[in-house]
């Protein structure tokens, strides 16, 4: 069951003893067809269409989560608007990091002085930052004029929660601790008609010492695999060529499910769906990374010739304090075997610097680390302190000085590295899906490679959504300039 930790203006079945009994997915479209009717009352007073705005922060789950919202938004009557001067905007939060918190408070005070224009206008909050009891004490006590705040576990009731927002007057709150539940099938508006995210398991079970992503995300639940094939096969129909599969740690789905099912096993099964061109997925522990996957990848003539591997640190004494399950020689061994299966597969991965008792020299073997993998890219983060997380208890938590000193080495190397790498096919040709028209340059489109490297080259908008061949022409350091072929 699902349980409360904070509840506001929101009363239990607030429709009837009849919408009370329905199941969740029945219920949702009936409060989606009650919304409807005030959008479009809303919408002849106004004379006007209502505009809407969804603002994401943070990971591929997030902004999943985000295609849902304006599905149901889209759904309602509202029109989508790149701007926040709209009439309803909602920030969908990360708290992974600091500074992801401090961007939203920051644009916060720019939404109340839209609104201070927009009477009407109603702003929500919700994603990861809602879960953490200090973020919503402070919403309430400095931010009172935000009118619907909810979490991550709720996002299904979204039709629901809206409803109740343009029926009350008052800040409409509504958390939950963690759900069972798993809603299917509810609208969802994708951002490229081509290419699609796709859940496959919620929350985190690691508990990574200076992680805040299981507290705000909760327990590991996966996706049925009959579920999640009939969405790709949806979204094949559809046009969808490429999808990303989205979990914590995919390495360990279907482990709780009724009848388990290994993630290699899972992708045997994407791999067979027609219309599927490309498989991705995001994001593997390595700690779950398991040889019947090495070799379903390698088999697989649409799995991407990517793997995002996060390594953390490579200090083996620093691994063992943040709860990662694995030593800088075991993370080695794992990359040196997946090259030698995959030779032509691109590596990245994510590095934290400045964890509780890192030291100079821990950084070294980081650096060690990534001199001797060769990742294809890796992102690097400072670490930040998440309140509620064991390491946040620490002692010696890293003077900034120090800390800086030691991202500024690493990041050195992370990028000599990655230039190297990525450079390395040059003049060689390769199928790429293009995604968008240049931004900077309209003569140009933007595709992506297998390998998840990017290269510009000529072309128009009626190339978006194809695969096509292009000859890489020159290495611009972390992408490519390059000329179609085919
Ligand atoms: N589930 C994924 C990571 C999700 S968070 C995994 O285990 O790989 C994405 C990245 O944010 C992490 O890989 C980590 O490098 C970084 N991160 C998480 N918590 C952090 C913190 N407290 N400070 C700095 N970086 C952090
Ligand atoms: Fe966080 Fe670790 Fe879970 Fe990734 S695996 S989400 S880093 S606790
Ligand atoms: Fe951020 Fe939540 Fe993703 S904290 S990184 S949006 S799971």
């Amino acid at each position: 069951m699902s349980e409360k930790i904070y509840t506001k203006n929101l009363p239990e079945n607030f429709y009837s003893e009849d919408v009370a009994a329905m199941k969740e997915y029945e219920k949702q479209q009936f409060f989606l067809k009650k919304l409807k009717k005030i959008i479009s009352d809303l919408e002849d007073k106004k004379g006007r269409k209502l505009t809407c705005n969804v603002t994401t922060f943070g990971c591929q789950m997030n902004a999943r989560d985000s295609e849902k919202l304006l599905g149901i938004l889209l759904e309602a009557g509202f029109e989508e608007t790149a701007s926040e001067q709209a009439d309803f905007v909602i920030y969908n939060t990360c708290t992974v990091r600091d500074n992801a918190n401090q961007r939203v408070y920051g644009r916060l005070g720019m939404l109340n002085s839209y609104k201070k224009k927009n009477k009407e206008m109603k702003i929500a909050l919700c994603g990861c930052m809602m879960q953490e009891q200090s973020v919503l004490e402070k919403i309430q006590k400095s931010y009172g004029f935000v009118d619907l705040i909810f979490g991550t576990h709720n996002i299904y009731k979204f039709a629901e929660l809206l409803l109740r927002t343009f029926e009350t007057k008052g800040m409409v709150i509504d958390i939950w601790k963690d759900t069972d539940q798993i809603v299917e099938d509810l609208p969802v508006s994708r951002k490229y008609p081509f290419k699609s995210g796709i859940n496959i398991m919620f929350g985190c079970n690691n508990f990574c010492s200076y992680c805040i992503v299981p507290y705000v995300r909760g327990r590991e639940r996966s996706r049925e695999p009959k579920e999640i094939l009939q969405e790709i096969e949806k979204l094949a129909k559809d046009g969808v060529k490429e999808v990303m599969l989205l979990g914590q740690n995919v390495n360990s789905y279907g482990k709780n499910l009724d009848t388990p099912m290994s993630f290699a096993q899972l992708l045997r099964e994407v791999e067979k769906v027609d219309g599927i061109e490309r498989i991705r997925f995001m994001t593997s522990h390595p700690k779950d990374l398991s040889d019947e996957l090495i070799q379903v990848m390698k088999e697989s003539k649409k799995i991407c010739r990517h793997l995002h591997l996060p390594l953390q640190s490579g200090s083996t004494r620093i691994l063992e304090k943040m709860n990662r399950r694995y030593t800088k020689e075991s993370y080695l061994a794992l990359a040196e075997k997946i090259r030698k299966e995959i030779p032509d597969i691109a590596l990245t991965t994510d590095i934290i610097v400045g964890f509780p008792g890192e030291t100079l020299e821990d950084v070294e073997e980081t650096i060690d680390v990534v001199k001797t993998v060769q990742f294809d890219n890796a992102f690097t983060f400072i670490y930040s302190k998440r309140t509620g997380t064991p390491a946040a208890a620490m002692e010696n938590q890293v003077p900034e000085e120090i800390v800086k000193e030691g991202f500024d080495k690493l990041l050195k190397v992370v990028q000599e590295t990655a230039r190297m790498r990525v450079k390395r096919y040059e003049g060689q040709i390769m199928s790429a899906l293009v995604e968008e028209v240049n931004e900077q340059d309209s003569h140009l489109v933007t595709a992506r490679l297998s390998n998840n490297t990017i290269v510009h080259f000529e072309g128009d908008a009626s190339l978006i959504g194809q695969i096509v061949d292009v000859s890489l022409e020159k290495c611009e350091g972390f992408y490519y300039i390059g000329k179609r072929i085919r």
